[in-house]
């Protein structure tokens, strides 16, 4: 099949891209940079450099790829989206309407949307309840989760109105053997990367901070049984999935068992601890489940014990690319 992603470049494309070039199809990897030395795929992939704040430039680039699939992941993330709010607007929001307006024009069958737990805020009522179902009323206190909360609403309306199939999940925030990239889920990343690197990690959470976490191979995993999912089985656009939820400390346990001499120390900082304390604890699957029979793999100990050695092995061919 041929497929486009957007954001190739970013934590999600770098697994995806593998998986799919590894499942035979033909991929076009777009991104405002170029590809990075880590992106290395054996061959069936083509990068191209695509701007999606640029409209006409997607409608020429999706005219000219003429994908039957499309995964849009291009994005500002929470913690750098704060820093500029004007920059998150235009990726997140211009961005997605003119994915959603090149698929449009272009007749691209189906459209996968990546959401996020930033949709979600505290409402005014009290806290989100745990584990957080789908349809709860959604405060975002970010702009990335506002314009976020604008996508899903734009996927559902393209759906119903121009027949383009958007289809998407909110993700946990998502852990994988890459280096931390403007997201305020990025402490748990980091315990485990500079748990390998530095041998421990001052993380900007509270110990007790607890969100929903999931780790990569279960999330590309997700979206690709999304995709394949029969239209006439979904109740909705967008699902919550869920993995798991432990605290910021218990995550520093799972990798000292693997890394025992590893040591954490947690010092909040308060811009990105508010952002994480308005996320949802956990979150409530079961639609997903139901319609499309999504099911996670890992559990923390699970996913210590398969990403630790993958985080040494990227740090490793990290310094060998920068030796270079
Ligand atoms: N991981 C993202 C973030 O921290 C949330 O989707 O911004």
């Amino acid at each position: 099949m041929k497929i486009l992603l957007t954001g190739a470049g970013g934590q999600i494309g770098h697994d995806l891209i593998g998986a799919l070039v590894a499942g035979g199809h033909e991929v076009t990897s777009t991104d405002l940079a170029p590809r990075p030395p880590s992106h290395a795929h054996a061959g069936g992939e083509s990068w191209q450099r695509l701007d999606v704040t640029d409209g006409p430039a997607t409608e020429r680039m999706f005219e000219k790829v003429k994908p039957e699939l499309v995964f849009h992941l291009a994005a500002i993330l929470s913690a750098r989206g704060e820093k500029d709010p004007k920059l998150a607007y235009d990726v997140n929001q211009t961005g997605t309407w003119n994915v959603l307006e090149a698929c449009r024009k272009t007749a691209v069958k189906r459209l996968i949307f990546t959401s996020s737990i930033a949709v979600f805020g505290p409402p005014p009522s009290g806290p989100l309840p745990d584990p957080t179902p789908d349809d709860v009323a959604l405060h975002p206190t970010t702009m990335y989760g506002v314009t976020k909360v604008a996508g899903e609403l734009l996927c559902a309306y393209y759906t119903k109105k121009f027949d383009v199939d958007c289809r998407g999940v909110r993700f946990p925030g998502l852990i994988s053997a890459a280096m931390p990239g403007g997201g305020s889920s990025d402490y748990a990343l980091f315990m485990y990367v500079d748990g390998v690197r530095k041998g421990g990690y001052e993380a900007f959470a509270r110990a007790d901070t607890r969100i929903p976490l999931m780790y990569m191979p279960d999330g590309v995993r997700a979206l690709l049984e999304l995709s394949m999912a029969d239209r006439s089985k979904l109740t909705r656009s967008i699902y919550n999935i869920a993995a798991f939820s432990p605290r910021a400390d218990q995550i520093a346990t799972s990798v000292q068992r693997v890394l025992p001499d590893a040591k954490f120390s947690y010092s909040p900082d308060p811009r990105r601890q508010a952002i994480l304390d308005s996320w949802p604890k956990s979150l409530d699957d079961t639609a997903a489940r139901n319609d499309w029979g999504w099911k996670p793999k890992y559990d923390l100990d699970g996913m210590s014990d398969d990403l630790i050695p993958r985080v040494r092995r990227m740090l490793e061919l990290g310094a060998i690319l920068s030796s270079h």
